[in-house]
């Protein structure tokens, strides 16, 4: 899917005439800082068409409503969205917005970052859309998204060009400038080159390595496969892939708390061979420390690895900037393509790159899959320079499989491992001992229990999916108290491979902490249902009345790709028949507002 049919190749428009406003606000609600970093690029963009500009979280710019809104500035608001609801710092934003307010005289646009592949796309972007029309700002852009099921870079840039147009229109430039000739909308701009750094190396012991403030040590304490090796026909590939049960000792002593279906944020580490190739390439010692200041008059992006070296404050080893800051393992970046292109003299691709078309880095990326091997098959390349183009790590999150009423000091985490996957693949080889760094996040949503433990419950996991309904099981067995119906949908591949948990779920069936355990084998033959929505089908006769008379709860966790989607239509279509006008849809999606059916899924 892309946002905006055709694309223009040079992505940047400047205005062909100063615009009449002191500044353009950019207001974001970011998790993992795509929304932030299209906002970096916007602010970049402005000023360098001689434009003020701002960024403050949405969150921020409500909390300075009342006095210091800057309402003659074109506001434009970036934001993903997380399960339809707000990112982690537009919390408030989202209640504000709800409100009665007066946003007369505001000009806004807005652009939306999300996945396709969740059913919600897009549902919180486009609300802040619409609650800032009905407040009566004035739109003066089309709305625009981008979709990180497929280019999420390019959308963004593609829009980037939508709004400075309309942005020109709007103020009328050049409208009734019939004299002129016809103006150059698309005048091509190169991209930023990449910011530029100075390693300076220092003879001080370096300080003992915290990634973020946020994240704190923790001991791996348990780290076992969960699959098993067996031969299924048509499953070969696939069938290789691993899924871990990971246990993690939570700080001790400290106030930890976690509740079951919250995640568990954790900071991935490069592999100590793929950090060694690295400082041999580039000539640096593993041991040696050093420190980066920004060079003259350049600002250093958080996304890179050396704007987040420089955000965590102190002076690093190699070992540990590389560990911890580099994303080695990702696809180059355009910064790296830059890079490497430059130093392999080869200049007219480098150009096609800095001109940010998308063809030409695409072509990079499939011959140097990932950053790593960018940067090995560069002659010359510094340490300096590496840090500068290779994107920052980001922390990857997990359901967390336990409850913390059966174990208060540690999450058990269900792992499923991408062959390309930073994060998995680190957890992989992690062994008992390591002491990583992670944080508990909490669920914002109604992902777990309800209060009341007669309310039934409806679970509905695939693959690792499965992960918050262990700690569902495991918390009402510690809660003991009687307790409503509960039924438990998994979807896995083969009863012999990938059936995760077997043992403990059957355990649950004998002791009626679950009432039904159905579960759908995609890649056997003999299962009477393929995927979890026709075991669900299968159990109409109990779903239906449930949902439609008992006042059930449905939870639907996985990783599988369209699968929320598919239980939703599915679901929609076996409660037709029985709510008003017919209209499935429509009732599960009051369910969902009302808080009775929740999703936590992912790409
Ligand atoms: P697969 O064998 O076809 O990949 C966990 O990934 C399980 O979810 C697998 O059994 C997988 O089947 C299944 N799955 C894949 N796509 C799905 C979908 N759209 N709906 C439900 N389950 C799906």
């Amino acid at each position: 899917a892309t946002a905006l049919g055709a694309r223009p190749t040079t992505e940047l428009v400047a205005p062909t005439a100063p615009l009449p406003i002191p500044g353009i606000q950019l207001v974001y609600g970011s998790n993992m800082g795509t929304a932030e970093d299209f906002c970096h690029q916007l602010v970049e963009s402005a000023q360098r068409f001689g434009i003020k500009a701002d960024m403050v979280t949405l969150d921020s710019w409500v909390a300075q409503h009342d006095h210091s809104i800057k309402m003659d500035w074109v506001h434009v608001f970036i934001t993903s969205t997380y399960n339809g609801q707000p990112p982690d710092n537009a919390v408030h934003a989202a209640q504000w917005l709800k409100g009665a307010h007066d946003l007369k005289g505001l000009q806004y646009a807005v652009f939306g970052c999300g996945n396709s592949q969740w059913r919600t796309f897009q549902q919180f972007p486009k609300f802040v859309d619409e609650r800032l029309d009905a407040l009566g700002a004035e739109r003066i852009a089309n709305f625009g998204f981008g979709d990180a099921d497929g280019d999420i870079e390019g959308d963004f840039a593609a829009y980037q060009a939508v709004f400075w147009v309309s942005l020109q229109s709007h103020f009328n430039l050049g409208a009734d400038d019939k004299q002129s000739a016809p103006h150059p909308m698309f005048t091509p701009v190169p991209a930023q080159q990449a910011e530029s750094v100075q390693v300076e190396y220092v003879d001080v012991p370096a300080a003992p390595l915290r990634p973020t403030a946020a994240h704190s040590a923790m001991t791996l304490v348990a780290n076992r496969e969960l699959l098993t090796p067996v031969a299924i026909p048509g499953l070969d590939a696939a069938a290789a892939k691993s899924t871990r049960h990971i246990e993690i000792a939570l700080p001790a002593g400290s106030e930890t708390k976690y509740r079951e279906g919250d995640h568990f944020e954790v900071w991935p580490e490069q592999s100590p061979e793929d950090v060694a190739a690295v400082a041999a390439h580039v000539g640096a010692d593993l041991d040696a420390v050093f420190s980066l200041k920004a060079q003259q008059g350049s600002s250093v992006s958080a996304k890179t690895a050396a704007g987040a070296i420089m955000a965590a404050g102190t002076a690093a080893t190699v070992r540990d900037a590389l560990t911890f800051f580099a994303d080695l393992t990702g696809a180059p970046t355009r910064a790296i393509a830059e890079l490497v292109l430059t130093k392999l003299g080869q200049t007219e691709a480098t150009e096609r790159v800095r001109l940010q078309d998308r063809d030409a880095l695409k072509a990079f990326a499939a011959i140097y899959r990932r950053t790593l091997d960018a940067i090995l098959a560069a002659p010359g390349v510094t340490l300096a320079e590496v840090l500068a183009a290779t994107a920052a790590t980001i922390p990857r999150r997990y359901s967390i499989a336990s409850a913390f009423e059966s174990h208060p000091t540690t999450v058990h985490l269900c792992v499923g491992v991408v062959s390309d996957g930073v994060c998995s693949r680190f957890l992989q080889r992690a062994e008992v001992g390591h002491v990583l760094y992670g944080a508990v996040k909490p669920c914002r949503d109604a992902f777990h229990l309800p209060d009341d433990a007669t309310v039934p419950l409806i679970m509905v996991g695939a693959g690792t999916g499965l992960a918050p309904f262990l700690g569902f099981v495991a918390a009402r067995r510690a809660r003991g108290a009687a307790a409503g119906d509960a039924h438990l949908f998994y979807g896995c591949r083969h009863p012999m491979h990938d059936d995760l948990y077997q043992a403990e779920l059957t355990a649950a069936v004998d002791e009626g902490i679950l009432t039904g355990l159905h579960v759908a084998y995609s890649r056997d033959p003999g299962s009477k249902a393929k995927y979890v929505q026709h075991a669900i089908e299968q159990a109409a006769e109990t779903v239906v009345p449930q949902l439609l008379e008992k006042g059930a709860r449905l939870f639907v966790c996985g990783s599988a790709r369209g699968m929320a989607k598919d239980v939703f239509k599915t679901l929609a279509s076996m409660v037709a028949p029985h709510v008003p006008d017919q209209d499935g849809e429509k009732y599960l999606t009051g369910l969902q507002q009302a808080g009775r059916y929740v999703e936590d899924v992912w790409g």
